[in-house]
């Protein structure tokens, strides 16, 4: 991606979770190149380390674990000196992966839920923002996971409640990605599913990471400072077609 500043202020702080692959990483990357400070947090050591050579700080931490997450964000206000301004909530498990419902909506609801509490009690400064990955899978529908159309779809209600209830001290957006080429989806724009469903997409592609990483930054970005409570799919036009 091109260097985007979209209004930010250089040296403010931002998390991104799931940030050692895929979106997550696109979006660290672009936010580092808009001058941000970015803490980039994974479950998986690996994929932070090219970042961390980079020179954005990095947390190993999984979101689903209430310790592990308030560890994190101490670490991270310290490295960055001060509260981040900026949350993106993306790390979320893979649909392909099955998983007990209850367990799994505790895994991908709770966490956002859980870290965007954490975030908002330490208190981020003026002109805070968060934007949650959601999906397509959410508002329409699109995998033969139940768990994971049903979590996508309540944490744009979470975002919702938070823009209603919470616009005094943050504006809280999600993006719905379609079919995105990111590690978890490699070789399917090769099957045949891939084949059916891409022809159904306007595009007639895959997105891109970076595609979904500027759509984030702009939505956290003074640029989209009254923008709130929005879902955005950055689908390719998929969304229309159903
Ligand atoms: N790829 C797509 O087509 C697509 C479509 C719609 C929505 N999404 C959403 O986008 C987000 C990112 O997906 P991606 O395609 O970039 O996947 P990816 O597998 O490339 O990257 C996800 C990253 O999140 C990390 N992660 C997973 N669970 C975590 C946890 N509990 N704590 C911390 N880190 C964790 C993984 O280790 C991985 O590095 C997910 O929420 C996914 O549901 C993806």
């Amino acid at each position: 991606m091109d260097t985007l500043t979209l209004g930010f202020t250089p040296g403010d702080g931002i998390v991104v979770t799931g940030a050692g692959s895929g979106i997550g990483r696109a979006v660290a990357l672009g936010a580092h190149a808009a001058g941000l400070q970015v803490s980039a947090w994974d479950l998986r050591p690996d994929g932070l380390d090219e970042l961390a050579g980079q020179g954005l700080h990095t947390a190993v931490c999984d979101v689903a674990d209430a310790d592990a997450r308030a560890e994190a964000l101490a670490a991270t206000t310290a490295a960055l000196g001060g509260v981040p301004r900026y949350l993106v909530n993306n790390a979320g498990p893979s649909s392909q992966v099955p998983l007990d419902f209850d367990e799994a909506v505790r895994i991908s609801v709770g966490s956002v839920r859980g870290l965007t509490q954490d975030w908002l009690d330490a208190g981020p400064p003026d002109g805070a923002a968060m934007v949650v990955t959601a999906s397509v899978a959410g508002n329409k529908v699109g995998t033969e996971s139940d768990w994971y159309s049903a979590s996508k779809a309540a944490v744009m209600g979470y975002v919702r409640h938070l823009a209603a209830h919470h616009a005094d001290r943050i504006r809280a957006n999600g993006i719905g990605p379609g079919m995105t080429d990111t590690p978890r989806l490699a070789g399917f724009a090769e099957s045949e599913m891939g084949h059916r469903i891409l022809a159904r997409v306007p595009l007639k592609r895959m997105g891109r990471p970076d595609e979904m990483a500027g759509p984030i930054l702009f939505l956290l970005s003074p640029l989209a400072s009254y923008v709130n409570g929005v879902f955005l799919p950055v689908d390719g036009g998929w969304t229309v077609t159903q």
